[in-house]
């Protein structure tokens, strides 16, 4: 059950789908969030109803310089921030070699390196403050990949080993991290996807031409719920203990297991030729 104890949030992503949920109900429990959103106007009907609850600072996560003077000034604003949530992402979709370079740079600016740059802002004020939680949306796709989204899981296991090693360095520190890992949960994800459709016809006959079609026969459902997404995020931030990963939805749980299986029997494999080219002494 969700106590009643009053913490301030800062939330990317807060103008749509997990983020929004997560924002709303925080808001109806009498939190404060500050929403760091490129879109301020999906947020001016919640705004007049929680005026002194939510404060919006406009962010566009692509614009990766203006990250760090944003952080500090939403620290400033309200003086502590007890949860960091990156919940913004989207995802890239087409084959390796027909992405653009500027489309791959923007991608992985927004979903990598702006949570990146979030982190590297906030550490300093919630050391001072002796505690924090920073929680980040990964995804099962930050475990297991799919051909057409190779830069969309380029940027969830980029985010999965950097906020796994830098739960490493501040867990002395009192500041917890969350990676979440959700399945497939009903947002508007997948129409606010970027996708670049086949054009070198050499795929059509790949992975990538089958994947192409599974799409466009819906064989993706999105099976999560995601109000229920946002209770157990706010429910787990709540926790004395919260766990570094936190799987949610079934399909999530499935296939991170299954191919976290198979990884692990084809390292099991090689114990001795791995072996084979250590030092002699
Ligand atoms: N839904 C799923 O099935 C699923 C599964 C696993 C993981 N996830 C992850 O969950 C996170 C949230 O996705 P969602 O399902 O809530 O999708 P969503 O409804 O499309 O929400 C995405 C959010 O990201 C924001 N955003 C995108 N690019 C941005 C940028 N350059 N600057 C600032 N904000 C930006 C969007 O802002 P605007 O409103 O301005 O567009 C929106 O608020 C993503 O990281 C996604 O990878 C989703």
């Amino acid at each position: 059950m969700t106590e009643t104890i009053v913490k301030t949030w800062a939330i990317t992503g807060a103008s749509s789908g997990i983020g929004l949920a997560v924002t709303r109900q925080l808001l109806e429990q009498g939190n404060k969030v500050i929403a760091l959103v490129r879109s301020p106007q999906k947020l001016q009907s919640l705004k007049s109803r929680y005026a002194g609850q939510l404060i919006i600072m406009a962010l566009d996560l692509s614009q990766t310089e203006r990250i760090a003077a944003t952080i500090q000034a939403a620290f400033k604003t309200v003086g502590t921030i007890d949860v960091i949530l990156n919940a913004a992402g989207y995802a890239l979709v087409g084959a390796a070699e027909e992405l653009s370079e500027p489309d791959i740079t923007t991608h992985i600016e927004t979903n990598l390196l702006a949570p990146i740059f979030i982190t590297k802002a906030a550490l300093p004020f919630l050391r001072a403050q002796k505690r924090g939680h920073i929680m980040h949306i990964s995804s099962e796709g930050g475990h297991i990949t799919y051909p057409s989204a190779s830069i969309y899981h380029a940027s969830k296991w980029g985010a999965e080993g950097f906020f796994d090693a830098l739960a490493k360095e501040v867990q002395a520190l009192n500041i917890a991290v969350t990676l979440i890992e959700p399945g497939r949960i009903k947002t508007g994800f997948d129409d606010h996807a970027q996708v670049t459709n086949i054009a070198i016809e050499d795929y059509r006959k790949t992975a990538v031409g089958a994947y192409f079609r599974l799409l466009a026969m819906g064989r993706f459902p999105m099976i999560g719920d995601v109000e229920k997404v946002a209770t157990r995020i706010i429910e787990t931030s709540l926790l004395p203990k919260p766990p570094l990963r936190l799987v949610l939805g079934s399909d999530s749980y499935k296939n991170i297991t299954r191919e976290t299986q198979k990884r692990l029997d084809s390292f099991v494999t090689q114990a001795e030729t791995a072996a084979q080219t250590d030092a002699e002494e």
